[in-house]
């Protein structure tokens, strides 16, 4: 009976250290929570082929051959002092850099092999030379490691592809013990990263990877080390931060309790490759990736933007412009990203977002009103003051009509892309939600700004403004997902219709509300930009909350359509 409690409180002890957070952990955690925005950094062997850092893989490169571009990596231009000022200049607070990617290869000095850029043409320590310079600099700085190993022996499985790789005598066990968890060592203490972003995890089980044991030894060497989830397979609740991957996620991320997660979104500035890849020619603008970052603060998370160095070390000239447009951007508005706590609206009723810093709310408007009127519904505190960031001495009139505020704004916006008006209120914020219902003609209208985007890695479509249209834009992922929540008073059957520009004729979806769909296939809008009316079908709806999404089948051509709305019109 003795052994049995005994063993009970040894129990209890190690579950009270699992959800105890340490000080120290906790201050890094409130750091991480208020920097908001980072640098990715992927860079190693595969930026010399220049397609993909899974080049090795998609090509199917043998070893051997791959071993020629170990033995000549040779940055020469290297530079790291100039990467950090790049990331300052863009406003960044962090950086990530790839200490390790699939392939194996090590970009520092490691004694646990010699697959490393000590072994490299090139010859000195690149990591080294970049914690030096984050030192000098005051950057934070943190290493991906990838789990999956594409060189060490004893990892397995192999790619289907290769040959001439035995795998006889290959031993994950001694792969994850001694092999990884002796370089994670000697990162940690050569080098002392703020934040080990674990990646390459999908082949193996959390027992198979050791992940608690290995996260115990992390923390053991460094108690305030920020581990990412994909230690854990992305299991939520598990790990510092969540990682979701080219999106951004429809309302944040929650833990299984339903409180809201520490996150960090990762994109690629281009639609493809991590690595350096000199052929790809799409990219976000610097609009989009702006507005990307606001609606990822609002939301409670972090964005980390990638970039991907030549091979020999020069960041390409598309990420810097476009770092140097949001640096542009953060110099004017950064009060309004960093420190800041999620929006404490659930829904606006026009095409912006909103932050929060105690007793201030910033609202980022990204389409403007044409009235210059600012309507900011259900915001019961008062306010003492409004201003623009970007005129801060200049005071905004406003007043209260009953639960709305409203504000006066310039005819015109200062910038297009997102204006911040900063509130100050009396108090903390008290705010009664807006719920779309229907007006008093019966007519529900669901515009896309008061939609969640459902997505999954490979988002494309956002939301773009002008000339008084907020459209759904780019809409070739049909797994991106428009939804939003009503409610409707008295049973009665409704007209649907879409308005939407552009398209791709032929296209197919559905709309889908509670559980009853209707079909629809995209018909030829006249003009790209200017959204036209076309009736769907009809629905019967009764009484209570009710969800509509608007699914997209098939894509004939480029995009969908861009949507601007859908209304729902009670029937006479
Ligand atoms: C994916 C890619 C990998 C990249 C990572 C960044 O897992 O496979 O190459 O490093 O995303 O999150």
């Amino acid at each position: 009976m003795r052994k049995i409690i005994l063993l009970f409180i040894i129990e209890l002890f190690f579950i009270e250290n699992l959800f105890c957070i340490s000080p120290d952990k906790q201050k890094q955690l409130d750091w991480f929570k208020d920097a908001k925005f980072g640098m990715f950094i992927h860079w190693g062997v595969y930026s010399m082929i220049g397609r993909h850092e899974w080049v090795r893989h998609y090509l199917q490169i043998p070893l051997q051959d791959y071993q020629y571009y170990v033995d000549n990596f040779n940055p020469i231009d290297y530079d790291p002092d100039k990467w950090v000022d790049i990331a300052k200049e863009a406003g960044m607070k962090y950086i990530v850099i790839t200490s390790k990617h699939h392939d194996g290869f090590c970009i520092f000095d490691s004694k646990s092999t010699d697959y490393d850029v000590m072994h490299s043409r090139y010859g000195k320590d690149a990591l080294r030379m970049l914690v030096d310079a984050c030192k000098r600099k005051s950057m934070v700085l943190g290493f991906y490691y990838s789990i999956m190993d594409w060189h060490h022996p004893d990892y397995i499985p192999r790619r289907k592809w290769e040959v001439n790789r035995p795998i006889e005598n290959a031993n994950l066990d001694r792969y994850i013990m001694q092999y990884m968890k002796g370089q994670l060592e000697e990162l940690i203490k050569k080098y002392n990263p703020a934040i080990l972003w674990f990646d390459g995890e999908w082949e193996h089980s959390i027992k198979e990877m050791h992940s608690a044991e290995i996260e115990e030894f992390l923390l053991k060497l460094k108690p305030d080390l920020l581990i990412n989830d994909r230690l854990f397979k992305r299991e939520p609740g598990y790990g510092d931060f969540g990682t979701p991957e080219n999106y951004v996620p429809a309302t944040g991320i929650k833990n299984p309790d339903g409180s809201s997660n520490v996150w960090e979104s990762c994109y690629t500035m281009g639609y493809n490759s991590w690595g350096y890849n000199p052929y790809e020619i799409e990219f976000h603008s610097t609009a989009e990736l702006i507005r990307m970052l606001v609606e990822i603060v609002s939301k409670g998370g972090n964005l980390l933007l990638n970039v991907g160095p030549t091979p020999n070390g020069i960041i390409p000239i598309e990420f810097v412009d476009r770092l140097k447009g949001i640096g542009k951007w953060m110099k004017v508005n950064g009060e309004a990203i960093y420190g800041t706590t999620p929006n404490c609206f659930e829904k606006l009723p026009f095409f912006g977002r909103c932050t929060v810093k105690e007793n201030k709310l910033y609202f980022h408007i990204m389409g403007w009103p044409s009235d210059g009127i600012l309507r900011i519904p259900g915001l019961k505190t008062n306010i003492k003051r409004a201003n623009l960031l970007i005129e801060p001495q200049k005071q905004l009139n406003f007043k209260r009509e009953d639960n709305d505020v409203i504000i006066e704004l310039p005819k015109k916006a200062p910038d297009e892309i997102a204006t911040v008006v900063a509130v100050e209120l009396s108090g903390n914020p008290v705010v009664e939600q807006y719920k779309i219902k229907p007006d008093k003609n019966g007519v529900i209208s669901l515009p896309v700004y008061m939609a969640e985007i459902q997505s999954r890695l490979g988002q494309r479509a956002f939301l773009d403004h002008c000339y008084n249209h907020t459209l759904l834009v780019n809409w070739r992922n049909t797994q991106d997902i428009p939804v939003w929540n009503f409610s409707t008073d008295s049973y009665t059957d409704y007209d649907v219709s879409l308005f939407y520009a552009g398209g791709s004729q032929g296209s197919e979806f559905k709309i889908i509300v509670d559980d009853k769909e209707i079909n629809g296939v995209v018909k030829s809008a006249v003009s790209p930009y200017f959204p036209q009316n076309f009736s769907i079908g009809k629905i019967s709806l009764p009484t209570g909350e009710h969800t509509l999404k608007v699914q997209i089948l098939n894509i004939k051509s480029n995009e969908a359509m861009k949507l601007e709305k859908v209304i729902l019109t009670r029937q006479k």
